[in-house]
């Protein structure tokens, strides 16, 4: 499965939502999450994040892998997300 990792946090562009053919994608209040029992790998979400926040979980950087885990819990939590929205403040500055 892919996981969304560090730099979605505070971002959220969401460009990555519209392109999910299985509508994997949760979103949780700072950053979004890959529910990984859904994930076919296709592998359209990692090219469309502007800030290279989607990875397949065997390439996932060894300081971010805590995200495996914490896309699988929060998937569960969260509501699915499937339209794009407005970025929150570190996406629109860039920061
Ligand atoms: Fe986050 Fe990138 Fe999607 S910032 S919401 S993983 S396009």
């Amino acid at each position: 499965a892919y996981v969304v990792t560090e730099p979605c946090f505070g971002c959220k562009y969401t460009d990555c939502v519209l392109v999910c053919p299985c509508d994997c994608f949760r979103e949780g209040e700072q950053m979004l999450f890959i529910a990984p029992d859904e994930c076919i790998d296709c592998d359209a979400c990692r090219v469309e994040c502007p800030v290279d926040a989607i990875f397949p979980e065997p390439e996932v950087p060894d300081e971010w892998k805590e995200f495996v885990a914490l896309n699988r819990e929060m998937a569960d939590r969260c509501p699915p997300i499937t339209d794009r929205k407005e970025p929150l403040a570190k996406g629109e500055t860039g920061a």
